[in-house]
């Protein structure tokens, strides 16, 4: 595993762990992010197009996407459980707003099931750190963004090698002690959030990376407390 690729045993394994996570998944979250993570996905979300052909790379149980209002909405995940739960979540959500139902569809970051330029916008919240190989992703997410269109991302924040230590810290001490009280042992499935935050890249790591696929305009913001970061990018008009 290192800042651009994830072997295929440990992705395998990783699958495995992220799915194990589903029926806490929102509550470590908050806890892990002393109740930031809701701020931080508003902040994705005012950073989309609205009421656009809006793509989200590994929704996971759908904690981002139900509150995406309008628009055509198409979930991707590799994790067949992670679709089931998140699509009666979502939809039902879409229903009570009367916006038209998500299109949920297995499949990876790396091999999109899509036509060219056929997205308004795609984004990708705390999954990006989990591709098996980011620039296939990224020129994935480029192919099939329409001219002009906008990739959001947002994963933990490591800024430099002392940043990643302080962040490793609170996985393995604050993130992890927690866990070991919701599953009652120390080899709970959160273990790999620790393990793929410490081959993840800094910031200006991904910035350049963005920028080597072919996007424009990247930017990127360590979010307050320095514990995410949002990448921003275009693809060229
Ligand atoms: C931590 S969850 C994030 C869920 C949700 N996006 C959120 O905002 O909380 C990460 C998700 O990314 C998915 N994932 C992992 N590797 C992926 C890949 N190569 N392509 C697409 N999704 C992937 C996982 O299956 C998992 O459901």
């Amino acid at each position: 595993m290192d800042s651009e690729r994830i072997g295929d045993e440990d992705w395998a394994e990783l699958q495995r762990n992220l799915e194990a996570t589903i029926p806490v998944y929102d509550r470590v979250n908050r806890i892990a992010t002393l109740g930031q993570v809701s701020k931080w996905r508003r902040m994705v979300r005012d950073r989309l197009p609205r009421n656009c052909r809006l793509l989200e790379i590994g929704c996971g149980p759908g904690s981002f996407a139900e509150d995406v209002e309008g628009g055509e909405l198409f979930c991707l995940d590799p994790i067949p459980e992670m679709i089931r739960v998140a699509e009666p979540r979502i939809n039902s959500s879409r229903e009570s707003r009367g916006d038209s139902a998500a299109t949920f569809v297995k499949g990876t970051a790396e091999d999109l099931p899509f036509e060219d330029d056929s997205f308004d916008a795609v984004c990708s919240l705390f999954s990006f750190r989990d591709w098996y190989d980011k620039r296939r992703g990224l020129s994935e997410s480029l192919r099939v963004l329409r001219p002009g269109g906008k990739l959001v991302i947002i994963d933990p924040a490591k800024m430099n090698r002392f940043h990643g230590f302080l962040g490793w810290l609170w996985m393995r001490t604050y993130v992890s002690a927690y866990a070991r009280t919701i599953y009652r042992t120390g080899d709970h499935p959160w273990k790999w959030l620790t393990k793929t935050y410490s081959s993840f890249g800094t910031t200006r790591d991904y910035v350049k990376m963005l920028e080597e696929q072919g996007f424009t305009g990247v930017k990127a913001k360590v979010i307050f407390p320095g514990m995410a970061t949002i990448w921003e990018g275009a693809k060229p008009e």
